[in-house]
């Protein structure tokens, strides 16, 4: 199988107040292949979001490699920073926040595609093709964000990480603060995109019946460390780690 995205020996420090560190990510090391449903899961502080981050390129790593195509991309910065957003995306937990509050959610999905040389119209197009993709009627595009709810912005932010066409999106609990049969409505959609455009996602969760329903493969975090990968399946009926069996006892 191809990789989409290498991680490499990745560690992640802070610095604490009293001169001593945090070690929030310990030689983590993983693949995500072409078209696959990668998820990462593990108790609050475990070092997911450190992991995401990374890998999005909004933090350097103390240590370690992100390859993502086979290309290092670990301190990218300008021309390189720009084409790794062309292949990677990523969605938040609160898509509020990631659009400007002083922009129509139009604008914010067409913004990526007027960055890379479409015209106003060509960009107007397609952003309500992807209003469309993504569930939301036309008139989404002239709303606020603050004018939609927790749902419609959500699918907004998904439409505006496609614009790009990515391979790869990043979904940081992006469907956690939504109702059930919203998250099913998301999670169906982002199924049809993996099985129509063969993107991956590396999805951040903390519900473990949801990445079973959902995910090909899941890794388990603890304290920093990858303490377990395998199959949903398997890894839920029999975990080889007395972390990942407490881990689902305390959520199931
Ligand atoms: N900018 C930062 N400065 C200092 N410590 C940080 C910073 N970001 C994260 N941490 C610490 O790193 C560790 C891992 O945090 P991280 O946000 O990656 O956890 P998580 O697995 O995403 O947790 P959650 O499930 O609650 O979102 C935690 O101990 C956290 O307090
Ligand atoms: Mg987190």
């Amino acid at each position: 199988m191809d990789e989409i995205l290498q991680v490499r020996h990745l560690k992640q420090t802070f610095p604490r107040r009293d001169g001593t560190e945090i070690l929030a990510v310990d030689d983590v090391s993983f693949d995500v292949y072409k078209g696959e449903k990668l998820a990462l899961i593990g108790e609050s502080g475990s070092g997911k979001t450190t992991v995401a981050k990374i890998i999005a390129l909004l933090l350097e790593p103390t240590v370690g490699q992100v390859l993502l195509a086979g290309e290092d991309i670990t301190r990218a910065k300008g021309k390189k920073l720009k084409k790794a957003y062309t292949r990677m995306q990523m969605v938040f937990q609160n898509p509020v926040d990631s659009f400007d509050p002083r922009c129509t959610l139009g604008d914010g999905i067409g913004e990526s595609l007027i960055n890379q040389g479409k015209s106003s119209g060509q960009a107007a197009q397609i952003t309500q093709n992807l209003l469309a993709l993504c569930g939301l009627g036309a008139e989404f595009a002239h709303r606020y964000p603050h004018e939609v709810s927790g749902g419609q912005c959500q699918r907004a932010a998904i439409a505006r990480a496609l614009a790009i066409e990515p391979d790869l999106v990043i979904l940081d609990e992006a469907t956690s603060a939504l109702d059930v049969t919203v998250q099913a409505e998301i999670l169906d959609l982002l199924n049809r995109l993996q099985e129509d455009r063969g993107i991956a996602y590396l999805f951040i969760c903390h519900d473990i019946a949801l990445v079973q329903d959902f995910c090909d493969r899941v890794i388990v975090m603890h304290e920093g460390r990858i303490v377990e990968e395998g199959i949903p399946d398997d890894v839920i009926q029999r975990p080889q780690q007395a972390y990942t069996r407490r881990l689902i006892d305390s959520v199931l």
